[in-house]
């Protein structure tokens, strides 16, 4: 991948003594930002035709998630557990002590946490939505408000199943995609200060931020963002907890954009991320680097004391939590490897590859790149389908159709509510994610997905809108089934 264009002036070639550093000249003598690793193990992919796939679709239900894995050519459906694992941390899987209390992989996963994060209980979770459950089954009351900059999915889920109301409150130009900001994760701290007088500390548990936020396009959070939220929370005596599935992605931001940070580690900023925080909700399926996998963690001694026995009634024992000893070594190791440079630079940039060649063609997307993927604006790229027809649903379904890309849906199918006289609230965005898994594709796949998705939108105007068959009440996108409308004009007719 070639490097951003400030990224290669901004690179010393002397050292301030005037002296070349070698152990820095050496990788970056050339321009060109290559994967930061070698392939030892491949796994082939499978090659299906246009024609096969308009009949999975068909049975699929024109769901992408009813699709099987081995119909799918390049699955860019989500970045979590879907990373490649590195060869040290093969070795710790092999290391993995099965020990039902206490095991040595529990005492190593519990000392990587906790120097970065600083939290005093760790409880491990078998992925982050179970962590999610626990916290807020212990804190969520009916009638509850817990903010966040935009909640995703399972958090709101989550919430609302404890009756609880979740609150997004993102900086204004986190909800427009094509504006550009560096920190379009943000929480506006005025409607977050509003949101605590209007409801009183008594009926706000916690406030959450999500890094990188997820929802509204993978988009970073800024250090003096999370201050200004942590002052407002101290204020008014409520706890502060991170959603931190990509945090170290949001380090890296905030290591490139933010000012007077760019002289730092992103471990180190990662840690200071963490030490604004009460506590945090976390998937390793993400920026742990692992397949499963997750913890909860906090300072509140109480709280953690009702969490853990919680978390012995439904996860297991909080020494391992629904996970094998193995897997708690290739979470510790992944959380050494995730903050490295060479990873983080190779990572963030190959996700904004994807994003230039498909900003080149003229594809609305959200602005700036993600941390993790790609968001395609299908209310903008398909503007004659209206979002009670699912634009980006649509999308979707022709990414996978055209080239065997399976994207996934953020907008009216994931996020539509209904309304009580039997309509439904469209979502604030209708987005298509390309969410690139780590470590896993190479160049020329991501050439090949931008091509695909060029192809597409050069068409976008034949798209037509779907309708649900079937929807279940609660996450109604894993399951849910639909079917094509024949065309705008018959739908205006029986509409
Ligand atoms: N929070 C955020 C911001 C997430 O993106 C996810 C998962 C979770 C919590 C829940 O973690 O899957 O381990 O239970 N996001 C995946 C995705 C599923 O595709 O974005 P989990």
């Amino acid at each position: 991948m070639p490097p951003r264009h400030e990224e290669s002036r901004a690179i010393p070639l002397r050292g301030p003594d005037g002296v070349r550093p070698m152990h820095r000249v050496l990788p970056l003598e050339f321009q060109t930002i290559i994967e930061p690793f070698r392939i030892k193990s491949v796994e082939p992919l499978r090659f299906t035709t246009v024609d096969e796939r308009e009949q999975l679709l068909g049975r699929a239900g024109y769901n992408l998630f009813h699709l099987r894995a081995e119909d799918v050519l390049i699955d860019l459906l989500t970045d979590s557990g879907t990373g490649a694992m590195s060869t040290e941390q093969w070795a710790g899987m092999m290391r993995g002590d099965e020990s039902y209390a206490g095991s040595r992989s529990y005492l190593r996963f519990l000392e990587v946490v906790q120097e970065l994060t600083g939290f005093e209980h760790i409880l491990p979770t078998h992925q982050g939505r179970a962590a999610e459950r626990i916290l807020f089954g212990e804190v969520v009351r009916p009638g509850h408000v817990v903010p966040n900059n935009t909640h995703f999915d399972t958090t709101r889920a989550n919430i609302e199943h404890f009756a609880g109301l979740p609150a997004d409150l993102v900086i204004p130009e986190g909800m427009r995609p094509s504006d550009e900001h560096p920190f379009k994760g943000n929480v506006d701290v005025e409607r977050l200060e509003q949101s605590l007088r209007e409801h009183g500390r008594e009926r706000v548990p916690l406030v959450m931020v999500t890094v990188t936020n997820n929802s509204g396009g993978g988009q970073p959070v800024s250090l003096e963002n999370l201050r200004a939220v942590r002052r407002v929370c101290d204020r008014w005596g409520v706890p502060l907890f991170l959603d931190a599935c990509r945090f170290a992605e949001n380090a890296w931001f905030i290591k490139q954009r933010e000012p007077g940070q760019s002289h730092r580690s992103p471990r180190d900023i990662a840690r200071e991320m963490f030490r604004l925080a009460d506590g945090a909700t976390f998937s390793a399926k993400k920026d742990g680097l692992a397949n499963i996998g997750g913890f909860l963690a906090m300072n509140d001694e109480a709280l953690a004391e009702r969490c853990r026995n919680n978390l012995i009634l439904t996860e297991g024992f909080p020494s391992y939590g629904g996970l094998a000893g193995y897997d708690l070594e290739a979470i510790a190791q992944g959380l050494r490897e995730v903050t490295e440079e060479d990873y983080l630079r190779y990572r963030v940039r190959g996700v904004e590859y994807l994003w230039e060649k498909l900003d080149a063609a003229g594809i609305p997307l959200v602005r700036p790149a993600g941390g993790h993927a790609v968001y395609v604006d299908a209310k903008a790229l398909l503007p004659h389908v209206p979002p009670e027809q699912y634009p980006a649903q649509s999308l979707a379904v022709e990414l996978y159709r055209a080239g065997g890309v399976r994207s996934v849906e953020i907008g009216s199918v994931m996020f539509g509510r209904p309304r009580p006289d039997g309509t439904e609230e469209p979502a604030p965005m209708e987005l298509v994610r390309l969410a690139i898994p780590r470590r896993v594709y190479t160049q020329s796949h991501i050439d090949y997905v931008a091509e695909v998705t060029v192809a597409v939108a050069d068409r976008a105007r034949e798209l037509r809108g779907y309708r649900f068959t079937e929807a279940p009440r609660v996450l109604r996108h894993f399951s849910a089934r639909f079917e094509p409308l024949a065309t705008q004009a018959a739908e205006c007719l029986s509409g």
